[in-house]
């Protein structure tokens, strides 16, 4: 019997093989193509950088050139057309201590240009400068979590000098919170009652109705256990649209709202944004974050300044608290003493330019490469997702980082 099987099994590959020789020829070839045009983008990027050194920008010398030349290969969000004398003014500006150097978007003087900044977000891969000097820094911008970032720069390894993201370990930080320690303590700040009668209520401003974290299944739980008003285009309330600035908005829901739910569209490393910091400005109602990245987050955000969700056992708990909160006036006010200490401020050089320049003119300043873009740009940012049954967050694969893209 089993003898049998064999025999008619080795004929049927026989015969088969005999029937379609040309079309299992065919297949092959175009699974070998597509192997090709798959691995191709990441050949190209090799062979990009194997030939820079013998290009026309070998001879330049960055060393004597005044100001020193950042070309913005990309734009910064295309649609948004910010102009060369926005970036420009951050070197002249009070606080920059680093004047000369220049912003440009004249592709023609690449080999000229100390560094090139590439806004990942615009990088068109048909339009990558076709020589480069390794005397020459190339710059990954971005201000987006990894899930935002285009996929293709997974495999852009060997080809970024420096970073500038908010993340704290770039080589240039370009955060969306500041604040800092006041140079003298306030002794005295008035008494001031931040409740104002209100009741437990919770404010949430939000665009992006599913996220890549899953922060509206927490906030849908949340929701049933205390009072919350959803403004924006996930509401289902068609009326509550803001129709003026957020600042604005803000404001007027602070009339009625004692808590805001600031939790960022991703849980990873780093990643606070202007929620939180429109909360540290307003001084109105207590921002609810969602802290999952221990090591740093305590240094982006002001001591007793939030209150973080990830503490509390489940969203039902922490509306609990939150009731127990305005039921005291001390209990909740502690949430604003932060200020006898410290202070927000809307910085004018919101960028990383400054700290560039200075990189730029330091003469010791290291050789670098990102060899493992992948890994700095995505496994590192540990990006974590809530879950509703686990009650807590549980880490995203790196793939589905990758390629996911909020709807
Ligand atoms: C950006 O602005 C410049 C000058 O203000 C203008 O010439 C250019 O057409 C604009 N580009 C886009 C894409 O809107
Ligand atoms: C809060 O409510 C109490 C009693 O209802 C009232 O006396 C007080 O004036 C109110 N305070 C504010 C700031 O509205
Ligand atoms: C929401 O507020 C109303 C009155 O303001 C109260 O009756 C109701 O119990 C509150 N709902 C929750 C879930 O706390
Ligand atoms: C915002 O505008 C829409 C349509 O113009 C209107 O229906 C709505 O009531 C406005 N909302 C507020 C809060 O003013
Ligand atoms: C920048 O990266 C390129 C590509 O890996 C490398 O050859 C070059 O030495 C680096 N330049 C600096 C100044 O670090
Ligand atoms: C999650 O929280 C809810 C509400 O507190 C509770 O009923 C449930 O048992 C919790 N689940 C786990 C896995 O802890």
């Amino acid at each position: 019997m089993k003898y049998y099987r064999t025999i008619k099994r080795h004929l049927c590959y026989k015969y088969l093989l005999s029937k379609c020789r040309w079309l299992c020829f065919i297949t092959t070839l175009s699974v070998f193509y597509i192997f090709i045009r798959c691995y191709s983008f990441t050949s190209e990027l090799t062979f990009m950088n194997s030939f820079l050194e013998t290009e026309k920008c070998w001879n330049f010398n960055y060393d004597d050139q005044i100001p020193k030349l950042i070309l913005f290969w990309t734009q910064t969000y295309m649609r948004i057309n910010i102009s060369l004398e926005y970036w420009n003014q951050k070197f002249n500006d009070k606080t920059c201590p680093y004047h000369q150097c220049e912003v440009i978007f004249d592709r023609s003087k690449l080999c000229q240009s100390s560094a090139l900044v590439f806004h990942l977000r615009d990088i068109d891969l048909n339009y990558l400068p076709q020589h480069r000097s390794a005397k020459q820094r190339f710059v990954l911008y971005s201000m987006e979590p990894p899930h935002l970032n285009p996929k293709f720069v997974a495999n852009m390894n060997n080809y970024f000098n420096w970073t500038a993201t908010y993340r704290q370990d770039s080589d240039m930080i370009t955060s969306y919170v500041y604040w800092r320690k006041r140079k003298k303590i306030l002794g005295q700040l008035a008494e001031q009652d931040y409740l104002k009668n209100r009741s437990a209520k919770v404010a949430w401003l939000v665009s992006n109705c599913y996220s890549h974290n899953h922060r509206e299944l927490y906030s849908e739980r949340l929701s049933k256990a205390i009072n919350m008003t959803i403004v924006g285009k996930c509401s289902k309330t068609s009326s509550n649209i803001c129709n003026k600035t957020i600042r604005e908005c803000l404001d007027q829901l602070a009339n009625d709202h004692s808590f805001y739910l600031a939790f960022e569209n991703s849980f990873s490393k780093d990643y606070i944004t202007e929620k939180y910091q429109h909360q540290i400005e307003l001084k109105k109602m207590i921002p609810i974050v969602f802290e999952t990245n221990h090591y740093n987050y305590q240094k982006l955000v002001i001591p007793n300044s939030y209150i973080d969700a990830n503490k509390f056992d489940s969203p039902e708990n922490l509306a609990d608290y939150l009731k127990q909160l305005v039921l005291s006036k001390d209990k909740y006010n502690k949430y604003f003493q932060w200020q006898h200490e410290y202070e927000a401020y809307e910085d004018p050089t919101k960028t990383f330019l400054c700290e560039m320049c200075r990189k730029l003119w330091n003469k010791n300043e290291p050789k670098k490469v990102y060899n493992n873009i992948k890994k700095w740009l995505f496994e590192d940012a540990n990006c974590q997702r809530w879950s509703s049954n686990k009650n807590g967050t549980i880490p995203i694969p790196i793939h589905e980082s990758i390629v996911y893209r909020d709807p």
